[in-house]
Formats: structure tokens, sequence, C-alpha cells
């Protein structure tokens, strides 16, 4: 720690004795993209990691998608000299980027301009334990300067943003202001005229975004054309506080919303400089049960009465916003580093993603106030398709609600369950609710998803209960979840037209299988925990059956196969981790321990990134998935083993060689992702596996009413559990116990390490196609509820129906040379020799065959409307 801090700082006297700075970082943690504003679905920023650059002053703030840009533009005078700290224009000298850390709420960043240097922070908070805070979608941005020579500079600070923010269609007319107080000034920004719950491009058409800070006598603002204001800042240090009205389109003479802070002459600046930005809509959500479908606003409305209310708070709790999130950082980083540094990375650029996947949302009641036993939360499966509350996507992201409030986890939970115990008409749980942000229920009835989202509720149901201590959603809804076990043990252990959640749909696959097992078992701890007892012995025996079956089936020579018998198939049997999780102990000690041998084989033979999720079919040979790898290293019993499982995944995110914000899925031999392959997706929530198991287990209580209240809700014929108090798993067991101590943690050297070098082949996907097209989710093709990007269709609340959207073909198969000139956001395509191209297009072709022949999905995006390709940049 101490070597540490000696090496920053002598590092940091060298760099400003040298003029030129080359980069280096504090923790040796490169991620391909940083997050910067990353809060929610729609406020969710990154900024590319530049390979061969050493400045951020050449690049845009991307949003998620990486198609597009949500400008910002920082400057800094020093002495009269202007300098740009971020951005991709020309004004100004360049700046050099000396070090980045990442924080799980933080991105830092060191950047070097003439004779100071800056300390640039994005600051998102997580706020677990407050949703009035949690659900506020603003971030801080802030500035610390000081001189690296000792002397006093004359120094101003300027950041502006766009209205950008506000439509993924650029030539659409924008209006904004500017509102001054005493203690605050902050612009706004939106469209004309919005659509309420669509999106186009991926960017909500229906915020207002928000950009304000302290006032004091020393910043100043203006709002107008890009190169005006920059220029009156860069000329003069100041701005002379107008606003321009004459609204026009977002990008027509760029309107940019500026603040400027004269620092005056300082060696180092006495408190940070600080902006908020924020993007808000009300409604975030509709949520459709019967005759109650009602929109539903951000929970923190029902502290503030106004948005403006809260915005000024948010620009005057900055400093106890620091103090929570030193505080939740340094308690994340504690835990994480006690297993490892580089799990602790990973941990780190996890989080934000997970947390800013999700709305908690509230309705008002019947008599127009907000009904405070009626939150919810949503999350959208951002990176992957456009479903609300995806199934596998929440099983995927649990371990961090579990870990950060498990209280979160029932939140979400919660109207999945409502909305099938309302309608009633299935026997195995639905993938989805829908498409975001409209949670009007998946109506198919197709059950080809049945129990890789029956067993995922099941596990994510008693999760939730066992960690949380509330045992209202368990009893509240016991009867549908009885039904699906019931289900479960008809079918689960011979899975059939069956899709897992890698989309891999071959019969008797046994990572399913196991799954719905599992899921039997926690039924069983349910009806154990809400004292049904015939339930209890039903089940346990029941998943002790099928285990003892599934273990004969599933095993082959040394390993767990792919399907049963298939002895070549080598998978990451990572549904064992629900097992590990839970404490349910159906899968027998030695299956774990056997596996980890198996792992550890495969890792000696395994390419740069990692090992493939699953090597039956052709599609998932070439793949690894994040989450997937960490929940088999949660389950392996050797911390060697569980060390290099962490390293893969450490591998490809801290890789700076192909672009894309931490996706969950990626190319094992070169890191490279296809469109929609879960970049910035909250399902890296997975991070959080190995941290979720030392969580303890409460004992769970259910509130009197529960009950009844779902037995009126879901027309149910009612039981008797009311007033259950649940006891605690008194058969945990030192069995358990014993076993968990293999996972004791312990602080590794393997961040030492330095990675192989690895060759840089980037390619992308996509297919050049008119504006509006379909952008579909990994998993669940043959489900009525494909997104469809663009405008979502319009409100049906009245009937299920949600348009088909057409077959998305390959047409176009464009690569990117990595060494090409910076590409900008008016670029055109940059096209490498062509032998290397046809080469390149002839390989993902037949990837592309490979993965038609077994109906896996591949999802291509459109070209922005206004002609600018995915900028793919080395
Ligand atoms: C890219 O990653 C390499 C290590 O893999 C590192 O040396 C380099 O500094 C990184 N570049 C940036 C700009 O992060
Ligand atoms: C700023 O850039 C100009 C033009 O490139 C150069 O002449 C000047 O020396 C630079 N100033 C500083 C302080 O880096
Ligand atoms: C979870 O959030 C709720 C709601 O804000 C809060 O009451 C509870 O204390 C939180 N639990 C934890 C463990 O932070
Ligand atoms: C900038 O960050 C470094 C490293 O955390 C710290 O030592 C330094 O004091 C900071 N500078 C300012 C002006 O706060
Ligand atoms: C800015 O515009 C919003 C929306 O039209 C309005 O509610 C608000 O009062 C305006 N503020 C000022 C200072 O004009
Ligand atoms: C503010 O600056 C603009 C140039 O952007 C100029 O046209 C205008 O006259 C100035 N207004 C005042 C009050 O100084
Ligand atoms: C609040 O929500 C609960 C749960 O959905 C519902 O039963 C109740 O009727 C609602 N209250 C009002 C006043 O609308
Ligand atoms: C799925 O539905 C088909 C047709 O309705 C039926 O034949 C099959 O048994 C069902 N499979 C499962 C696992 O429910
Ligand atoms: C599982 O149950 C079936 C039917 O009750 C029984 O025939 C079988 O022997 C049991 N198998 C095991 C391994 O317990
Ligand atoms: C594994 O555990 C052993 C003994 O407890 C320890 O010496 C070793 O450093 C650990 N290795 C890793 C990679 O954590």
């Amino acid at each position: 720690m101490l070597a540490d801090t000696l090496l920053k700082l002598s590092l940091l006297s060298f760099l400003a004795w040298r003029s030129t700075a080359r980069f280096t970082s504090s923790r040796n943690f490169y991620p391909a993209a940083y997050p910067l504003a990353v809060r929610s679905p729609y406020l969710n920023a990154w900024i590319q990691s530049p390979k061969d650059t050493t400045t951020f002053g050449t690049s845009w703030p991307y949003h998620w998608d990486d198609k597009n840009v949500m400008g910002l533009a920082g400057y800094v005078r020093v002495d009269g000299t202007p300098f740009r700290w971020m951005g991709d224009n020309s004004l100004g000298n360049q700046t050099s980027l000396v070090s980045t850390e990442v924080t799980p709420t933080r991105s830092k960043f060191t950047i070097l301009a003439g004779r100071v240097q800056l300390n640039v922070t994005f600051l998102s908070p997580i706020e677990p334990s407050d949703w009035v805070l949690q659900s506020l979608p603003f971030t801080y941005i802030s500035i610390e300067v000081a001189t690296t020579d000792g002397s006093p500079h004359n120094v101003q600070v300027y950041c502006d943003t766009s209205a950008e923010w506000v439509s993924g269609d650029r030539s659409k007319l924008a209006r904004w202001n500017t509102t001054v107080s005493d203690d605050t000034t902050y612009h706004q920004a939106t469209l004309f005229q919005q659509s309420s719950m669509s999106e186009i491009n991926d960017v909500a058409e229906d915020s207002t975004m928000y950009f304000g800070m302290a006032s004091s006598t020393s910043s100043s603002w203006k709002t107008g054309a890009d190169e005006d204001v920059r220029k009156q800042f860069i000329r003069k240090g100041t701005l002379n506080n107008t606003m321009d009205t004459s609204f026009r389109a977002i990008q027509d003479h760029f309107v940019v919303f500026a603040h400027a802070v004269d620092l005056g002459n300082i060696i180092k600046s006495s408190s940070p400089t600080v902006w908020s930005l924020g993007l808000v809509r009300d409604p975030v959500s509709t949520f459709f049960v019967g005759v109650n479908s009602r929109t539903r606003s951000p929970y923190f409305l029902t502290h503030f009465n106004t948005v403006d209310d809260a915005v000024k708070s948010f620009i005057k709790g900055y400093k106890n916003a620091v103090k929570r999130a030193d505080e939740l950082d340094s308690k994340i980083m504690k835990d994480a580093s006690a297993i490892s540094n580089h799990y602790a990375d990973l941990v780190a650029l996890g989080a934000r993603q997970t947390m800013a996947g999700i709305d908690i949302t509230v309705p008002r009641g019947t008599d127009g106030k907000w009904n405070m036993s009626d939150v919810k939360a949503f999350m959208k499966d951002t990176g992957t398709s456009q479903r609300i509350n995806p199934v596998e996507g929440l099983f995927s992201a649990f371990p961090a609600f579990l870990y950060l409030n498990s209280s979160l986890g029932g939140l979400l939970l919660d109207p999945l369950l409502e909305f099938q115990a309302y309608v009633g008409n299935r026997q195995f749980s639905a993938p989805d609710l829908g498409s975001y942000p409209r949670a009007t229920g998946n109506p198919s009835n197709a059950n080809n998803t049945a129990l890789e989202s029956t067993g995922n509720m099941l596990v994510m149901a008693l999760a939730h209960a066992q960690l949380s201590g509330d045992g209202t959603l368990i009893s509240r809804y016991y009867d549908l979840l009885k039904g699906w076990t019931d289900y479960l043990g008809a079918h689960t252990l011979h899975p059939q037209n069956q899709r897992s959640a890698d989309g891999l749909d071959r019969s008797d696959q046994s990572n399913l299988a196991i799954k719905g097992i599992i899921g039997i078992a926690a039924m069983a701890k349910i009806s154990k925990a809400l004292n049904r007892e015939s339930d209890y012995q039903t089940y346990s025996a029941k998943a002790s059956n099928l285990s003892a079956r599934w273990t004969k089936l599933a095993t082959s020579g040394d390993h767990i196969t792919s399907v049963y018998g298939d002895s070549q198939s080598r998978p990451l049997v990572y549904n064992l981790y629900a097992d590990v999780l839970l404490r349910t102990n159906v899968v027998d000690s030695s299956i774990y321990s056997q596996q980890t041998r198996f792992y550890k084989t495969l890792t000696t033979t395994a390419q740069a990134f990692g090992l493939p999720y699953d090597d039956i079919a052709q599609e998932a040979q070439d793949f690894a998935k994040a989450p997937w790898t960490i929940f088999t290293a949660a389950t392996v019993t050797q911390n060697e083993t569980q060390g290099k499982l962490i390293d893969m995944v450490h591998a490809r995110a801290t890789f700076n060689g192909t672009r894309g914000d931490f996706p969950t899925t990626y190319r094992v031999s070169n890191g490279s992702v296809l469109v929609n392959s879960g970049q910035a997706s909250p399902s890296q929530g997975a991070m959080f596996a190995l941290l979720a198991l030392s969580l303890p287990i409460q004992n769970m209580v259910a509130p009197p009413d529960a009950f009844s209240h779902a037995v009126q809700a879901a027309g149910l014929n009612g039981g008797t559990i009311a007033g259950a108090v649940i006891g605690t798993f008194g058969g945990i067991g030192l069995l358990a116990l014993g076993f968990l101590l293999w996972w004791k943690r312990r602080k590794t050297l393997l961040q030492q390490e330095s990675l192989k070098p690895i060759p840089f082949v980037p390619h992308m996907l996509y297919r050049q196609r008119a504006p509006d097209s379909v952008e579909m989710n990994l998993m669940y093709q043959n489900t009525p509820h494909r997104a469809v990007r663009g405008v979502l269709p319009a409100d049906t609340s009245s009937d299920f129906s949600i348009p088909e959207s057409e077959e998305p073909e390959l047409t176009d198969l464009i690569s990117h040379q990595p060494s090409q000139s910076v590409t900008n956001s008016n670029s055109t395509m940059h096209t490498t020799d062509t032998s290397q191209l046809r080469h390149e297009i002839a390989t993902l072709r037949q990837h592309m065959n490979a993965l038609q022949a077994h109906q896996e999905e591949i999802y291509f995006t459109s070209l922005p409307r206004h002609g600018t390709p995915p900028v793919i940049k080395p």
C-alpha cells in the first residue's frame, strides 16, 4: 500500500518534471471503456479507452451502444493557455492522461495540462440502502487542480454538454432553459415533442437533461452554439451568462450548455469544482395487471415535490454523496480484494452497469397519492435485448442485488410474480415481462424457455427470502411457485425443446436439467420455511431423487457432459452456483471436486480470453461468457483454479484492444464481440457471485397480510399460512460449512502476473439497413417479445399484441482495421486492405451460417439515422 503510494508519488513528480507524459495506470487495469455517467438504462455514457493515445481529448463519450455520441467537452485554461481534457474537437491544446482508477462508483482520471494536474472524477452513485437516492438518475463530474511546479498559476475550468442526451434522432427539435438561483445554476433541455415510452437508437425520446452546479461569484454559464460558447471561454476564461433562445434541432449548430469556474491564482484547489448531470423521465414504465394498469414514476418523486427540487438537492448533496461512495467503495473493494485483486477489478467495473440497469418505481394509488405499498423495480436487458425483467438476466445479475441490498431483488421479482399469479394461465414461468419500458407481460405460451425461467425464478425467490429475511413474496406466491415446481418435477430431468440462457437448445442438456433440480430443492426450503411439512418432504425427496439420477446421466468419465452421454463435451456447469448460493446441497460434494479437477485441466489449454461456456455446439465453442465463468469460479473447491477462472474474465475486462463496454460475451480467441453481446449489461452483476456466498442467512418473516393480500390479488384459493414466522434453516449443517471453507478467501498475487501479448483482431458485425431496424435478444427468438428497436409500440394496456418484427438478415459484414486513423462522429467507414477484409468476411459468414443452422441468434443493429456508422476505434 505504502509502496504503491510512494511509487505513484514519484511517478507523478517524474511526470510533472517531464513535459510529455506516458500513459500509465495506478492499478494496472485498462478496461476497453470506462463508465462515465452510468446511472440508468438511458443515462449510460462511457468513454473508450484510447489504446494508442494518451488523452481523452480526442474522443467523445458514447452511449452504451457505442453509436450515439453523448457530447461532453472539457477545457482548462492555465495562464491564458487553453487545454482540452475531454471531447473531440480542435480547440485548445492537448492534455495527457497520466493514470486512471476504477472503483465501484467512480472512474478517476489524472490528467496533465501544461503546468497543472487535473483530477477528474466521474461519480455515479450507488445508493443501495436509500431508494430515493438510488432512483435519482444523476451523476457528478468533479475536478481538482494542483500545479505541478509548486508555483501559483491562473486557472479556469470549463465543462459543457449538448442536447444529444434527449434523442437518438439528432435532427429533432429541442428546447432548453437555464434556472439561476442564489445557490444553484442548472440548464435543462428536452425535445419539443417528446414521445412517451419510446426510444430511437437506444436513446429515450421522453427525457429531460439537467446539467448544473452550485452558484458562486466565480462561476459563470452560457448556452449557445458549441463553437461560440467554447471560444468565449477559451478567449476570456469566463462566460457571459446568456441564454440562446433560438430553439432548433439538436445537431443544428449544436447547442451546448456550459458552466465555467475561475479558480484564480492557485497552487491547489481548496475544494473540487463539481458539475451534476442528470437525465429524468417520468413516467419511467408501466406495469399491467388487470384493470390496475398504471404508469410508474421514479421513486425519488415520493420525496421531492418536483424534479427541480431533486436537482437542487442533488447539486447540494455532493459532500455527503462522496462520503457514502467512499464507504461503499471501500467496503466492496475490501471484501472483493480478500478474494483477489483481479476479482476486485471485475466487481468495480461491473457494479455501476448493474445498478444502472434498473429503475425503482412507484405508481399513484386510486387516491392520487404515491402508493408506497406498490414499489417495484424493473430491469432493462441493456446490451442484449429490449426485454424488461429478463429472467435469465436477473438470475445473472442477482448476486449484485443480494450483496448490495437483497431487498432490491424482491422489488425486481415482485412484478414477475404478481403478473403471473394474476394471469394464472401457465404452469411455468415466463421469460420476461415484455419490452422495456412497458411491463405489459409476456403473453407467449411458448414453453421452450420454461425450464430456464422457472428454475431461475425459484432460485431467486429463495435467495431473496433467505438473504433479506423477507418472506413476503414466497408466502404470497406460494401456490404459484408450487405449481412451477411440479412442472419442473415432471420435465427437468430430460429437457426437450428447451433453450438455455445461452440459446442452446439440445435435448438432455445437463446444465439446464440441474438448474431445474436445484429449483425443486429451493422449493423444498421454501416449504420448510413456511411450515408446509408435507410439501417439504415431497420436494426434498424429489430433488434428491432427480439429483442422483442426474449424476448418473450427466457424468461421463471425469466430468459432467453438456448433453447426456456426449463424453467429448466440456461445459462450464455454472448452474451449480445456485446450489452453492442457496446452500441447498442437492448436488453431491464429489461433483464439485470432480468438476474442479476437470476445470483445472481445461485451464491449461484455454485460449487468451478463457473457456467457452459450452462446446457442444459450434456457436458456443468460440465464445466465453463472463457471468457464467464467474459463477463457475464460485463453484470450484480449489483456490488456484478459482483464481484462473477469475483471471480469464479479467483478461478480457482489462483488454483495450477491442471496443466494448464490459461485455458479457466475447470470443475466447481474440476478445472480439458481436453487436449485442451484453455491452454495459446489468447481467455483469454476476461479478458479485463470490461475494454473495458469504452473506449470512436470515430468519425469514412473512407479514400477516402477505398471503391474504395475494389471495385477493391473484384470485387464488387461500391456504392458511398467514402470519408465518419462518424458522431458520437449522439443517444447513456442518457439511455445508465445511464445504464452504474450501472457498476461504485468500489474497492472491495473481495480479502481478503480466498479461500475455494478445494479437489485435477486431471485428464487429452489422448490417446496413434503413433506420428502425430490428434488434433482438440472444435467446428468445421464438417469443413474440422479440425486442423492437426504434419507436416502441403504442400503449397496449388493453391487449397483449406486440407487433412481430421482421427476421434479420445478414447483408453486409464490415470489418475494421485497428491501425487506422481516428474515427470521429462524422467519419465514414475505414476499411482495410481487401484480402484481409475478404478473409474476415468469409470467416464471419461461416460463423453466421453455423449460427443460423443452430437457430442461435445474432443481432444486427441499424446504422444510426444520420449516416454515422457504428464507430469502431482501436
Ligand atoms: C492498453 O492496455 C495495455 C496493457 O494491455 C497497457 O499497457 C496500455 O497502457 C493500455 N492503454 C490504455 C490507453 O489504457
Ligand atoms: C499549445 O499548442 C501550440 C500549438 O500547437 C504550441 O505552439 C504551444 O507551445 C502549446 N502550448 C503549451 C503550453 O503547451
Ligand atoms: C435496503 O433498502 C431499504 C429501503 O431503502 C432499507 O430500508 C434497508 O435498510 C436496506 N437494507 C440494507 C441491508 O441496506
Ligand atoms: C489528485 O489525486 C492524487 C491521487 O489520488 C492525489 O494525491 C492528489 O492530492 C490529488 N490532487 C488534488 C488537487 O486533489
Ligand atoms: C424551463 O422550462 C421548463 C419546462 O418548460 C419549465 O417548467 C421551467 O419553469 C423553465 N424554467 C425557466 C427558468 O424558465
Ligand atoms: C454574450 O456573448 C455573446 C457572444 O456569444 C454576445 O453576442 C453577447 O452580446 C454577449 N452578451 C452580453 C450581455 O455580454
Ligand atoms: C396500492 O397498491 C396495493 C398493491 O398493489 C393495492 O392493493 C392498493 O389498492 C393500492 N392502494 C391504492 C390507494 O391505490
Ligand atoms: C411444450 O408444448 C408442446 C406443445 O404444446 C408439448 O408437446 C410439450 O410437451 C411441451 N413441453 C414442455 C417441456 O412443457
Ligand atoms: C427415484 O424415484 C423413482 C420413482 O419413485 C424410483 O423408481 C427410483 O428408484 C428413484 N431413484 C433414486 C436414485 O432414488
Ligand atoms: C491458495 O491457498 C493456499 C493455502 O491456503 C495459499 O498458499 C495460496 O496462495 C492460495 N492461492 C491462490 C491462488 O489464492
